[in-house]
């Protein structure tokens, strides 16, 4: 059997792929189980500096929860339960380099929650984006109903989730829910060059930057602003912050080493 999620570390990007093509990439025990493994793995690693993650296949980056375990497992009730409990979720929030999802085709319920859980979203033009849990007498579990509203307000966030809508990727551009929608044939040319470009900035910015901006949505302003300025004093005295601004000054590119 094949692995349900592969990690492939090239040039400081971890690319983690969902690997369950024939199930349009729905998330089994299995996934739910590697998923946050490969996350770990990745920001354990010091040659990585960029994660993205992405679906196997054409058809989709992901279709949710596997549906048709739903059915096999003995207590539905007891495995939600367990979902809330030990949020596998989680390791996407702990994670402080970069993450970017990159959609094609079908992102649905645990897929857009996966992707919401992700810092930069880019899709194809063919996704179709969307939360049909309610219209399965369920809701989202690991966070879409919390982080959906943080990123295209409570109007959307409730249409949404009421009524299963999905999304096309022109739409979700609109919204803000992916900030940037390529062809098809182009998305894993602009994902890789996007993921190089953040890769190639300086790690303790893009750690902290991502920080600040994560606690805006949680923090009252005077909070944050503290925070902000708390973070910045220790990027102030990081060694690559000196590096960019020589580099500036000898008009060269900066070498950065996360220090
Ligand atoms: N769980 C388990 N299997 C899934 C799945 C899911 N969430 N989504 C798709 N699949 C499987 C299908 O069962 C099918 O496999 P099979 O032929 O072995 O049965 C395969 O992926 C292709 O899907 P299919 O439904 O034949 O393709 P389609 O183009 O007609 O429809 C979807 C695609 C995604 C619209 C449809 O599969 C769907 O609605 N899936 C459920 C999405 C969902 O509600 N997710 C949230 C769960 S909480």
């Amino acid at each position: 059997m094949s692995e349900p999620v592969l990690l492939e570390i090239a040039d400081a990007v971890a690319w983690i792929t969902l690997n369950r093509p024939e199930a349009m990439n729905a998330l089994n025990t299995a996934t739910r189980d590697a998923l946050p493994k490969a996350i770990r793995a990745a920001e354990a690693d010091p040659a990585v500096r960029v994660i993205v993650l992405r679906g196997a296949g054409e058809r989709a980056f992901c279709a949710g929860a596997d549906i048709k375990e739903f059915v096999e497992v003995p207590s539905p009730a007891e495995y939600r339960q367990s979902r809330v409990h030990d949020s596998w979720i989680r390791a996407f929030d702990e994670t402080r380099k970069p993450i970017v999802a990159s959609i094609h085709g079908i992102c649905l319920g645990g897929g857009l929650e996966i992707a919401l859980a992700c810092d930069i979203r880019i899709a194809a033009e063919d996704a179709l984006i969307g939360l049909p849990e309610t219209g399965l007498g369920i809701m989202t579990g690991v966070g879409g109903s919390q982080r959906l509203p943080r990123v295209v307000g409570l109007g959307l966030a409730l249409d949404m989730m009421l009524t299963g809508d999905r999304l096309s990727a022109a739409r979700s551009r609109e919204i803000g829910l992916v900030t940037r929608v390529v062809p098809r044939a182009e998305l894993h040319a602009a994902t890789a060059a996007l993921a190089a470009h953040l890769a190639a900035r300086p790690p303790m910015a893009m750690a902290l930057a991502k920080e600040a901006v994560r606690a805006a949505m949680d923090l009252p302003l005077r909070e944050g602003m503290r925070l902000e300025v708390d973070l910045l004093t220790l990027l102030l005295n990081t060694e690559d912050r000196l590096e960019a601004a020589r580099a500036f000054r000898e008009k060269r590119k900066p070498r950065f080493s996360g220090r």
